[in-house]
């Protein structure tokens, strides 16, 4: 099975990486698919991204990541993807996730969204958090793998 994880991970959180682990052990191949879109408002580079996202899945020799632009949809079928990975928090996160789900489901019926509840201790955690403390400089110490934490404390230094 392959499947696709996509998102800005913008920075990549505990979150996320609690994803990506979880979904590595039930695909053969798993793409970790940043979204290179322009017109949104970031607060990394598009490679900055990459590079902390291959830093923290270095361990996990059936992940992939890569960037894409345009439709998810698109990206998927060139990748082979059977499978689109999201991971829920709570209620908030539903409405989008759904919608975001059945317009994927309605222009490629070939490909079905997996959601993975997220770990009860990252409940609280996305990466606006994450910016929203680093502002104010306060530790995220917590809420990042090491690497992307140090990779951050080097680039904002
Ligand atoms: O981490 P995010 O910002 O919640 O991820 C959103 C993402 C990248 C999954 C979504 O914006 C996306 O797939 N964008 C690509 C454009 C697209 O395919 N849109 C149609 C589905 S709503």
């Amino acid at each position: 099975m392959i499947s696709v994880y996509p998102g800005s991970f913008d920075p990549p959180t505990n979150g996320h990486m609690d994803i990506i682990t979880r979904a590595s052990k039930f695909s053969d191949k798993l793409y970790v698919a940043v979204l290179n879109n322009s017109s949104k408002n970031v607060a990394f580079s598009v490679s900055d991204r990459l590079s902390m996202l291959s830093k923290i899945t270095e361990g996990l020799p059936n992940v992939e990541v890569v960037s894409f632009s345009g439709l998810l949809v698109d990206f998927a079928a060139q990748a082979g993807a059977s499978h689109i990975i999201r991971g829920l928090r709570a209620v908030m996160d539903f409405e989008y996730e759904f919608q975001m789900a059945l317009t994927n489901r309605s222009l490629d019926d070939r490909l079905e969204t997996l959601f993975i509840p997220t770990s009860v201790q990252y409940l609280y955690l996305s990466s606006s958090i994450v910016k929203e403390v680093l502002k104010y400089g306060g530790n995220i110490s917590h809420m990042v793998p090491e690497p992307i934490e140090e990779f951050i404390k080097r680039s904002h230094s």
